[in-house]
């Protein structure tokens, strides 16, 4: 079995086939980065726009790689939500196009299963349900029980920010550019963790929510003391050393771990009472790239005697082949959808 799936949800235009032996037969990824940087954020009018230029040379460039014709493909699948509407819209209605024209089935993917299940895909037998689930993205922070395709219950989430819009918020206090979370990854290599006291929002707390907001407003106050340095007057990013931002970075993602782990901790006791077993614990979404954190995630897993489960670093972040991969998983159990479909701009799990 082999599916095309397209991701247009945000700011990776991609396209990529996968078949139901586990394999990537194409994924093409091109990033709207440049085009955004200038607004320092996602335009969701230049990100739509964007989609359309491109989706159609990139899916062919997909099918040349996989040495495949249309009619050689057993479904199409596209995220539908939940994104920017605009850009979902240019990828639903290609793969509609498509199915429509080569009578293949439609599938509308979840942009947040698609993240779900690619531990599926790249992990094969080890990701068998259940399994909890860390969500960390750009858009998302969520703890979930993974029963089945399409079955998920969240035991937390995020009552303000998600992490990965944590990690890009303080990048782009301390003026490093957007997406902040490799640039933060990258700098604290050689900063000191122990340098500035930050909080543990929900620490120790019952549940397994999440807030990142309190610590955003901590990291804030000490940006601004380390760039006035000493002066209340004069508060000057520019008067941040170099090593003045990777002890800010290494203080912050130490603070965001200890968090994690706190909060995945509490995840695996509940998951453990529910399901008779702690894990596996796959984690998913953006920041999972995040190799720090990786580690930090691995060390509790190991407490547990289960283990952590990672896509590779580059089938975190946005991609066609968690949503091909999405796509071929509803495909086998016959949950195709119909050219009707609606997209989604909210769409939880
Ligand atoms: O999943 P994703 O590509 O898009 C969304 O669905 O949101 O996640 C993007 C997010 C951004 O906030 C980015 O800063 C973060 O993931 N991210 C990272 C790393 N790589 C990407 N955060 C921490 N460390 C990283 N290495
Ligand atoms: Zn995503």
């Amino acid at each position: 079995m082999k599916v095309l799936g397209i991701e247009t949800s945000c700011d990776e235009t991609a396209a990529a086939i996968v078949d139901s032996d586990h394999n990537i037969l194409a994924n093409k990824v091109l990033t709207q980065l440049e085009e955004h940087k200038p607004y320092g954020g996602v335009v969701p009018e230049i990100a739509a726009r964007s989609h359309m230029n491109h989706l159609d040379r990139l899916i062919r460039s997909a099918l040349e790689e996989a040495n495949l014709d249309f009619d050689q493909l057993d479904g199409i699948a596209a995220t539908a939500g939940p994104g920017l509407i605009g850009g979902v819209f240019v990828g639903v209605m290609t793969a509609k196009a498509i199915a429509a024209a080569r009578k293949l089935p439609f599938l509308a993917v979840n942009h947040l299963e698609g993240h779900a299940l690619t531990a599926r895909l790249t992990e094969k037998n080890a990701a068998g349900f259940p399994y909890l689930l860390l969500l960390v993205s750009g858009g998302h922070c969520q703890l979930l029980a993974v029963e089945d395709v399409g079955r998920y219950t969240r035991l937390g989430g995020t009552i303000d920010d998600a992490v990965g819009e944590a990690f890009d918020k303080t990048a782009k206090m301390m003026g490093l550019p957007y997406p902040g979370g490799p640039m933060i990854e990258q700098i604290a290599k050689s900063g000191d963790p122990k340098r500035f006291d930050l909080p543990r929002p929900m620490k120790g707390r019952p549940g397994c929510d999440f807030s990142f907001s309190g610590l955003k407003t901590a990291i804030r106050k000490q940006i601004l003391e380390c760039a006035s340095k000493g002066k209340s007057t004069e508060v000057d990013i520019a008067n941040l050393s170099a090593q003045d931002k990777a002890d800010l970075a290494a203080s912050f993602q130490l603070a965001v771990g200890d968090v994690l782990v706190d909060r995945c901790k509490k995840a695996m006791d509940i998951f453990q009472d529910t399901y008779g077993q702690p894990g596996p614990l796959v984690v998913a979404g953006g920041v999972a790239a995040n190799l720090t954190l990786r580690a930090r995630l691995t060390e509790l897993t190991d407490t547990y005697n289960t283990s952590l489960l990672a896509p590779p670093v580059k089938l975190c972040t946005d991609n066609g082949v968690m949503i091909a991969w999405a796509g071929l998983e509803r495909l086998r159990l016959g949950l195709t959808d119909s050219l009707d479909f609606a997209p989604r701009p909210r769409w939880p799990l």
